[in-house]
């Protein structure tokens, strides 16, 4: 893997996996990151390691959904590998707005593997990274595995139903060298802070509600992101072409127990309010429509065949995460302060 195409690396997973690649994994090629630097993308994320890594970094500000471009991409750069994070990413906004997800999940894929495709004879691999929601909602047991049939509840995740399959279809049809991850709830630094944790962390940390949808009886499976990009890194060296891998944190939890653990380890470490403790903040808000209600993943496959596993408890990954958006405040005003703005005023409740 000499020249990999990597998109979406200025959001959140992907500027962690970046970090990954080239500070501590075994990857010896260069990464081209092409991002749209939507509301949710950074360049910041990536400034340090644009100075550290300038000879194995190049970042081309880029549309995935406008082809031409991406063309000029694939035969300036010779791209052998393309690992696809590039997505709308938040179901509260697909379901406001669902325009942008069909155009970048499913367009935007297609365009990638069809220039994958014109491009085959160097092609080592193409990764697709996909999500849990793709399998809908699970009742109190069992958990999801590669062979659980589809059945996407959001026009997010339905988006990234059909990028999958696409993806697979390239596989079957042209023998297009594929693997495609689907992983359970992230977290960890750089993650836009209108996601559950970011937002519950720095709305406790300002004194501010905690809205929490519906009966907060919703289950979530979390993983603390290096653990996701370790995962992928394992699957993009040995994956078999043309398999789909499972990741999750075995960490199975309601969403209000998340809120409450949140407010405990936040009193417990930080300057506590004035006369009350940080659980009073919660407040229940009208719930998501068409709200998924537990999630859990079964990994053994990729525990099996690839040697992989969770490595961060929940406890240490939250105390991570806690302290990072404690000492990077301003980084979180900064990203909210451009188009996100307008988002607020549109949300569903
Ligand atoms: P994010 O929203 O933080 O980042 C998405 C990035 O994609 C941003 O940098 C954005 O600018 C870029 N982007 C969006 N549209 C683009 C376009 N048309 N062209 C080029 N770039 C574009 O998302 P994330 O949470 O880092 O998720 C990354 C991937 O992982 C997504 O495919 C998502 O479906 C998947 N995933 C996320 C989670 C999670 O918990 N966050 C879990 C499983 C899978
Ligand atoms: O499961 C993987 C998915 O996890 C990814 O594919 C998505 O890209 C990612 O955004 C995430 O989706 P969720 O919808 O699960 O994440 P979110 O952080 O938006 O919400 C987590 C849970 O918390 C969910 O049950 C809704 C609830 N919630 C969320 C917000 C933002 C609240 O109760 N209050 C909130 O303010």
């Amino acid at each position: 893997m000499k020249n990999l195409l990597l998109t979406g690396g200025c959001g959140f997973i992907g500027a962690n996996f970046i970090r990954y690649l080239l500070e501590e994994s075994d990857f010896k090629g260069r990464i081209i990151n092409v991002d749209k630097l939507t509301y949710a993308g950074n360049s910041e994320n990536l400034a340090y390691i644009e100075s550290q890594f300038s000879d194995r970094y190049i970042f081309e500000k880029k549309d995935i959904c406008d082809f031409k471009g991406m063309e000029e991409i694939f035969s300036k750069y010779l791209i052998d590998t393309v690992c696809h994070f590039a997505a709308e990413s938040h179901v509260d906004r697909s379901i406001v707005a669902p325009d942008a997800f069909i155009q970048t999940n499913i367009i935007g894929t297609f365009n990638l593997l069809e220039l994958a495709r014109a491009n085959m004879d160097q092609l080592i691999l193409f990764h697709h990274i996909s999500t849990d929601e793709v399998f809908g909602s699970l009742g109190n047991r069992g958990f999801f595995t590669e062979k659980t049939s589809y059945k996407p509840n959001s026009p997010y995740s339905a988006s990234k139903a059909a990028s999958d399959h696409i993806v697979r279809a390239y596989n079957k049809t042209y023998d297009m060298p594929t693997t495609i991850s689907n992983c359970s709830n992230n977290y960890g630094p750089y993650q836009f802070p209108e996601k559950m944790i970011p937002l519950m962390i720095l709305n406790a940390i300002e004194g501010k509600d905690l809205p929490v949808y519906g009966d907060g009886r919703n289950i979530r499976d979390w993983l603390f992101v290096k653990d996701h990009c370790k995962a992928v890194w394992k699957i993009m060296k040995s994956g078999s072409r043309g398999e789909t891998y499972n990741i999750g944190g075995n960490c199975e939890m309601k969403n209000i127990d998340l809120v409450e653990q949140i407010c405990d380890l936040l009193d417990e470490t930080t300057e506590k309010l004035p006369n009350r403790s940080r659980k009073e903040l919660i407040t229940f808000v009208k719930d998501r429509p068409g709200h998924d209600r537990r999630y859990a993943v079964d990994f053994s496959k990729t525990k099996n065949n690839l040697g992989w596993s969770p490595e961060e408890s929940f406890k240490s990954g939250m105390k991570k995460t806690i302290q990072w958006y404690i000492s990077n405040r301003k980084w979180a005003d900064r990203v909210k302060s451009g188009e996100y703005r307008f988002w607020i005023k549109k949300q569903y409740r």
